[in-house]
């Protein structure tokens, strides 16, 4: 397509509409928008003064989809609000319209398999640590990806959890998570699994993390230390349809490397389990249940994005 072609495009079906609209015949590989703007993330540019730049100051959220259905979204569209009334910013959009602007962005590109972002900051102004007047800046932003299978072990490293105490708000201020994420990276890992001092264990950089001890689920309780993860809330339930017990209590890295098994979840993928914590050989001494696990949850992801209900 050429430039002016492509310009034309933006501004035809795009640009300062307010609302995505039905396009034929366009897809899109990736795709941002800003505050009623569109284009692929790499064209997109933002004012300096978005309070992000300067404190960071904004919460996000995400999930998978699949075949053009975003999995488990009004789970995380309750969550991106309630992170944003902790924080005092106040929402551009309702629920319905971020809920209807997400689906006609997605249907758009030109894979059904995304990762679908969202994330509100406290407006735009001069930096100045007091609030900023008026309703926040909406950012979407969506990339192809495909959710694992879960059935590939990966390797974890441990790191103190230094991070402050409001883990349970989806904050744009990930420092210690991006930390976390190269150390894991740097290790020939996939993880990185946070401790408080004392050892108990937290969450992970991006990802809940979860035993089997005797049989039963241990996961973190939901207190300010960790996100009430959406693939943590289906694992419980999961869990409980199946008949095994849940406890959702502290528990310890001493109790992490001496699991029988150890599962991390996340939207970006669902059901992963660990074969290896700090170089050392972890898990995998109740691979029966692990499986049970592993294919229910999977399967509650593929039974509510299914192919053949896409709308054209
Ligand atoms: C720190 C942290 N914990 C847990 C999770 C998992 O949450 P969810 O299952 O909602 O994706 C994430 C995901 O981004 C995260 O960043």
């Amino acid at each position: 397509m050429s430039e002016t072609l492509f310009v034309y495009f933006f501004y035809a079906f795009f640009y300062g509409q307010g609302q995505a609209r039905k396009t034929e015949g366009k897809k899109m590989k990736t795709l941002g928008y800003y505050n009623g703007r569109f284009g692929e993330l790499d064209e997109m540019t933002v004012p300096m003064n978005d309070r992000v730049s300067w404190f960071g100051d904004g919460v996000y959220d995400a999930g998978p989809s699949r075949n053009y259905k975003i999995f488990a979204l009004d789970e995380h569209i309750d969550r991106f609000f309630n992170s944003a009334g902790l924080l005092k910013i106040q929402m551009p959009v309702t629920k319905k319209e971020l809920k209807e602007l997400l689906q006609e962005m997605v249907d758009k590109m030109d894979t059904g398999d995304l990762f679908v972002y969202y994330q509100v900051t406290r407006g735009t102004g001069i930096r100045d640590h007091v609030f900023t007047e008026g309703p926040g800046n909406l950012w979407i932003m969506l990339k192809p990806a495909e959710i694992s299978d879960g059935k590939e072990p990966i390797r974890l490293v441990t790191m103190e959890d230094t991070r402050y105490l409001h883990c349970n708000i989806k904050t744009l201020n990930l420092i210690p998570s991006v930390m976390a994420a190269q150390k894991a990276k740097e290790a020939g890992c996939q993880e990185t699994v946070f401790y408080r001092p004392g050892g108990r264990v937290t969450e992970c950089a991006h990802s809940n993390v979860h035993i089997i001890r005797d049989g039963i689920l241990v996961t973190a309780p939901t207190d300010n230390l960790i996100l009430p993860g959406i693939a943590r809330a289906h694992l419980i339930k999961i869990c409980r349809q199946l008949g095994i017990p849940v406890n959702e209590a502290p528990y310890s890295l001493d109790d992490l490397y001496n699991a029988e098994e150890i599962i991390v979840t996340s939207s970006s993928n669902l059901c992963l389990h660990a074969d290896e914590i700090d170089g050392k050989a972890a898990g995998g001494r109740n691979p029966e249940l692990l499986e049970k696990i592993r294919a229910a949850l999977l399967q509650e992801f593929y039974d509510a994005t299914p192919a053949e209900q896409r709308e054209k």
